[in-house]
């Protein structure tokens, strides 16, 4: 069995200094607790600029990733950086349509689509971030928008190989609030319907399907308690290594991965 994957989003955070201390710092409790370590696949997306400060301290502990990328291999676009970059300099994931990024910067549901198809031609992971607005709840169109913002997003998927799949409704993000554990884990089994049914069955049940939005240490036992959820995607509660840890924790529960 797999362990259920534990991903921290920086997002627009963290100077160099505050990245060392974090990564001091979780590296020394993840090396003093073997069981902990093991626990969950940590995974860790810093803003670009604190990658390199992240490395030395990985040991096999974390995997790396970034938060954007540009659809394309190289070439002329000022300020972007391709997921061929990225695997350059050790991401193993990237994120692709998040909701920031659809919101603040006009991302389609089509550029998700080709950033996601370049990432996984990079031989990177995508994690591919869906999820509906509280309108959209309201009028009953949650399982509408996630099939379509799943099959526009892997369109140009052409093989099936490790795959992450983020369903982050967005009035949860940052705002403290939550859909049920049970609301949570009947949207999971929802896109994991879809993933076999639009690739394989054994390729869609290999996929990783994990929540997002205001995941705490005081909440995610309920939702890590639900077999349907194969992890967290953490923005706020990421930022600080104790509350980090405390998320891993809830995971106690789960057979540990054998090594
Ligand atoms: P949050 O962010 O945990 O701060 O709600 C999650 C995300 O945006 O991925």
């Amino acid at each position: 069995m797999r362990p259920p994957l534990l991903i921290a989003n920086w997002k627009m955070n963290m100077f160099r200094e505050e990245a060392k201390a974090y990564c001091q710092e979780l590296h020394s409790a993840l090396v003093q607790s073997p069981s902990l370590a093991k626990r969950v696949a940590w995974i860790l997306i810093p803003p670009l600029t604190a990658l390199d400060i992240l490395k030395p301290f990985q040991k096999g502990l974390y995997s790396l990733g970034a938060q954007n990328c540009h659809w394309e291999k190289g070439g002329a676009y000022t300020g972007e950086i391709s997921p061929f970059m990225l695997a350059d300099v050790g991401c193993r994931y990237v994120i692709a349509g998040h909701s920031e990024r659809r919101m603040h910067f006009g991302e389609s549901d089509e550029v998700v689509g080709r950033k996601v198809a370049t990432i996984v031609e990079a031989g990177l992971v995508p994690i591919l971030c869906i999820g509906e607005q509280w309108a959209e709840r309201e009028r009953g169109e949650t399982l509408q928008k996630i099939e379509r913002q799943l099959l526009e997003g892997l369109r140009g998927v052409k093989k099936g190989g490790e795959m992450v799949v983020a369903y982050e409704p967005v009035w949860a993000i940052g705002s403290g609030k939550t859909p049920s554990a049970e609301e949570i884990a009947d949207i999971h089994r929802a896109i994991r319907q879809i993933l076999c049914a639009k690739f394989s069955p054994a390729w869609g049940n290999q996929a990783s399907v994990v929540y997002g939005g205001s995941v705490h240490s005081q909440n995610a036992a309920q939702f890590a308690s639900r077999p349907e959820v194969n992890g967290f995607l953490v923005g706020g509660a990421s930022l600080k290594v104790k509350e980090f840890l405390a998320i891993a924790g809830a995971f106690r529960w789960r057979v540990p991965a054998k090594s």
